[in-house]
């Protein structure tokens, strides 16, 4: 191999690692997580679910920034788009959408499924503010739970057309 390729072989493989782990730990909170922790007692539920989402913050926020900008770099420096007429080449529009679709996931997850796993630990208050008893918590924190679950898919469903957006890429398209 080439050692000019270098550059592009390190970006497409940090691209992909990253990628696969924003993708998977999304599938994983939905299939396996979230499932598990409904099932827990509600204080330790949103304990827990605390403590998740504190280190997804850390660790899953800054490596799906990190996919989108190696998705830049892997198809504009490193890639066909050259100029801005690339763009509109069937290659370009795919990766536009892409762009789009990722950063659309990004702030779905930020601002969708983040804001309601605040509140799924937040204490669980009426339309008054005033604290639930026990029994309407537990309703509350189900009720939550299958909200982010539904959000959830929805984000897989937006990586799938990524994921089919850079299969296509891959042949040209
Ligand atoms: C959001 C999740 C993403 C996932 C799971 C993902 C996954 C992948 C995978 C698996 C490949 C390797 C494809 C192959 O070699 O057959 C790839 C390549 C690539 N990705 Fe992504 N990617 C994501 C986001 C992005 C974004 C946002 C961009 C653009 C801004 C991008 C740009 C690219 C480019 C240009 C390639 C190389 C395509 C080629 O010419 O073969 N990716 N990606």
């Amino acid at each position: 191999m080439p050692l000019t390729l270098l550059p592009l072989v390190i970006a497409h493989w940090l691209h992909v690692l990253f990628a696969i782990t924003w993708f998977g730990g999304v599938v994983y909170r939905n299939l396996i997580i979230l499932p598990i922790l409904v099932q827990t007692a509600d204080e330790e539920q949103r304990q827990l679910t605390r403590r998740f989402k504190e280190r997804a913050d850390q660790l899953i926020l800054p490596i799906a920034l990190l996919v989108i900008v190696l998705g830049i770099l892997r198809g504009t420096i490193f890639g066909q788009i050259q100029s801005v007429d690339a763009l509109l080449t069937p290659y370009g529009i795919t990766w536009t959408a892409a762009l789009v679709l990722a950063l659309f996931i990004f702030g779905w997850d930020v601002f969708g499924v983040g804001a309601e796993v605040e509140n799924w630990y937040g204490e669980q208050v009426d339309g008054e503010g005033s604290p639930l008893a026990a029994p309407a918590v537990t309703v509350a924190l189900k009720q939550s739970a299958s909200r982010i679950l539904t959000l959830g898919y929805i984000e897989i469903g937006g990586f799938i057309l990524v994921f089919t957006c850079m299969i296509l890429m891959r042949f040209g398209y």
